[in-house]
C-alpha cells in the first residue's frame, strides 16, 4: 500500500517530540502527583519506575514495532499482520479506549483553560490560603456551563489541529511547545523545594512507605505507566506508523520513554514540597495539582505572568495528549473506512463531546454524576475503566501478540529496519514474551477477583 498520502514525521526528532507530546501531559503532572498521593508516595513511585521498566518499555516497542511495520492504524495493524483473525479486535478496544480516555481527558484538560483565565486575569498574583484555593477550584469545576464550555473549548482546539494532519499540525505545535514546558517545570520544582517545609514533602515522595501499598496501589502505578507513555491503545502503533525508514527507532523510543518519566518526576517535585509547606493533604484525589499550585505562585517573582506561562503550558501538554488520542480515531475511520480526515476529526470530535458531558457534570454539576457508581463520579469511573483496565488489557493483549503470534523475531527485525541494533535484544524478546504478560496477568486478575479496585 502505498502510503505518501498518510504522511510522515520530517524525521526522528519529529517523531520524538510529538511521540512525547503524547506521553507528557496532564498523565504526568496531573495524575501522576495524586495518585502517587494516594497510594503512599515513594512506595508508588518505586512501583511505577517499576512498571516503566518491565512493562511499559517493552510494550511502547512492541507497539511502535508494529506500526512501523505494518504502517497502519491500531484495527490496521493486526489486520495487515494476521488477517482473518480476531486480533483485530485489540484495536477496536484500543479505539473504543481512545475515546473513553478523551471524554474524560478533555474534561480535566477544559480546567487548565479555566485557571489559564484566572491566570489572565491577575487571581494567582496575590497569597492564596489552601481554602481559598479550594473554593475557586470546588466552584470552577462544579459550574455546569463552565465545565461543559471548557471541555467544548478544548475539544475543538483538538479537532482543528488533528484536521490538519501529521507533520504539519501535530509535530509542528510540539516542537516548540515541549521544550517551554519543560524549562517553567524546572524553575517551578526549584522553587517548591525550597520553599518553608518543603523538604517534608521531598521526603515524602522519595522514602518508600511500603505499609502503603495495597493491591490496589500496583494496579494503579501498572495502569498509571501505561497510561503515562499512551500505551495499551494503539496510540504508539499509530505513531509508530508515520516513523521514517531510515531512522533509529530504539534510540528514539527510549528517549520518548525518559522524557515522559523525567517530567513525571519533576511534577512529583513541585508538588509534594508545595503541598506539604501549604498544609495540604497529599491523598486529596484529582483535585490536587489544581489546589496546590496556586499557592505558590505568589511566591514567585513575577507570580501572574509565571501562573500564566504554566497554565497556558500545561493546557498545551494536554493539548499533545488529546491530539494523539483523538488522532488513534482517526487514523482508523481514514485508513480503514475511507473517511476524509476533515470529516473524521469533525464527527469523532463532536461524538466525543456528547461522552464527556456526564464527566463534565460529574464534579458537582449534577448530582446523578457525581456519585455515580460505587459513590465514584462519572468522571473518576471513565478514568479507572479506559485509564486502568482497558489500557492494561490492551497492554497484556499486544505483548501475547508480539510475543507469541507475530513474534519477537519479526518485531525486532521492525524496530531494526534502519540498521541501528536494539539495545538488550534478547532481554526485550524475553520481557514480551513471558514477564510482562504474566505480571499484567496477575495482577489484572487478582484485581478482577477480589474486586478491589473500586
Ligand atoms: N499519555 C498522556 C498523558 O500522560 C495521555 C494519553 C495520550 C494517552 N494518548 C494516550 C493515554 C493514549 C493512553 C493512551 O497525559
Amino acid at each position: 500500500m502505498a502510503n505518501a498520502s498518510r504522511g510522515q514525521w520530517s524525521g526522528r526528532l519529529g517523531f520524538i517530540l510529538a511521540a512525547a507530546g503524547s506521553a507528557v501531559g496532564l498523565g504526568n503532572i496531573w495524575r501522576f502527583p495524586y495518585m502517587a498521593g494516594e497510594n503512599g508516595g515513594g512506595a508508588f513511585v518505586l512501583l511505577y519506575l517499576a512498571c516503566v521498566l518491565l512493562i511499559g518499555l517493552p510494550v511502547l516497542f512492541s507497539e511502535l514495532a508494529m506500526g512501523r511495520k505494518t504502517e497502519r492504524n491500531a484495527v490496521g495493524a493486526f489486520r495487515a499482520l494476521v488477517p482473518n483473525t480476531w486480533w483485530p479486535a485489540v484495536g477496536y478496544l484500543g479505539i473504543a479506549a481512545g475515546f473513553g480516555i478523551l471524554a474524560f481527558y478533555s474534561v480535566v484538560a477544559g480546567w487548565t483553560l479555566g485557571y489559564l483565565g484566572h491566570a489572565v486575569l491577575g487571581d494567582f498574583g496575590a497569597a492564596m490560603t489552601a481554602e481559598q484555593s479550594n473554593a475557586l477550584f470546588t466552584s470552577l469545576i462544579g459550574s455546569p456551563t463552565q465545565a461543559i464550555a471548557y471541555t467544548a473549548g478544548f475539544l475543538l482546539l483538538t479537532i482543528l489541529i488533528v484536521r490538519g494532519g501529521v507533520s504539519s499540525g501535530i509535530e509542528r505545535a510540539a516542537k516548540i511547545l515541549m521544550p517551554a514546558l519543560l524549562a517553567i517545570l524546572i524553575v517551578l520544582a526549584v522553587r517548591s523545594v525550597t520553599l518553608p517545609g518543603g523538604m517534608e514533602g521531598l521526603s515524602y515522595l522519595l522514602k518508600p512507605d511500603f505499609s502503603k501499598m495495597t493491591a490496589g496501589s500496583v494496579m494503579a502505578a501498572l495502569g498509571q505507566a501505561l497510561f503515562s507513555l499512551s500505551l495499551g491503545m494503539g496510540a504508539m502503533v499509530t505513531y509508530g506508523s508515520y516513523f521514517p525508514k531510515r531512522e533509529n527507532m530504539p534510540f528514539a523510543g527510549a528517549m520518548v520513554a525518559v522524557a515522559d518519566t523525567s517530567i513525571a518526576i519533576l511534577a512529583g517535585l513541585i508538588m509534594f514540597p508545595a503541598l506539604f509547606s501549604a498544609g495540604l493533604d497529599p491523598a486529596a484525589g484529582p483535585g490536587l495539582v489544581f489546589v496546590v499550585l496556586p499557592t505558590v505562585f505568589n511566591s514567585l517573582p513575577a507570580g501572574t505572568l509565571f501562573a500564566i506561562a504554566f497554565y497556558a503550558l500545561l493546557a498545551i501538554a494536554a493539548l499533545t495528549s488529546t491530539i494523539s488520542l483523538l488522532e488513534v480515531v482517526v487514523a482508523y475511520f481514514v485508513d480503514e473506512r475511507g473517511w476524509k480526515r476533515e470529516k473524521a476529526a469533525w464527527v469523532l470530535g463532536s461524538v466525543c463531546f456528547l461522552i464527556a458531558v456526564p464527566s463534565a457534570l460529574s464534579q458537582g454539576g449534577a448530582d446523578v454524576f457525581t456519585s455515580f457508581l460505587f459513590d465514584t463520579s462519572f468522571l473518576d469511573i471513565q478514568n479507572i475503566i479506559w485509564g486502568n483496565y482497558a489500557l492494561s488489557i490492551g497492554a497484556l493483549a499486544t505483548c501475547l501478540f508480539v510475543g507469541w503470534k507475530w513474534t519477537v523475531g519479526k518485531g525486532l527485525e521492525s524496530l531494526e529496519a534502519s540498521g541501528h541494533v536494539m539495545p538488550l535484544r534478547s532481554a526485550w524478546a524475553f520481557v514480551v514474551r513471558f514477564l510482562s504478560p504474566i505480571a499484567i496477568a496477575i495482577v489484572l486478575g487478582y484485581i478482577v477477583l477480589t474486586g478491589q479496585y473500586f
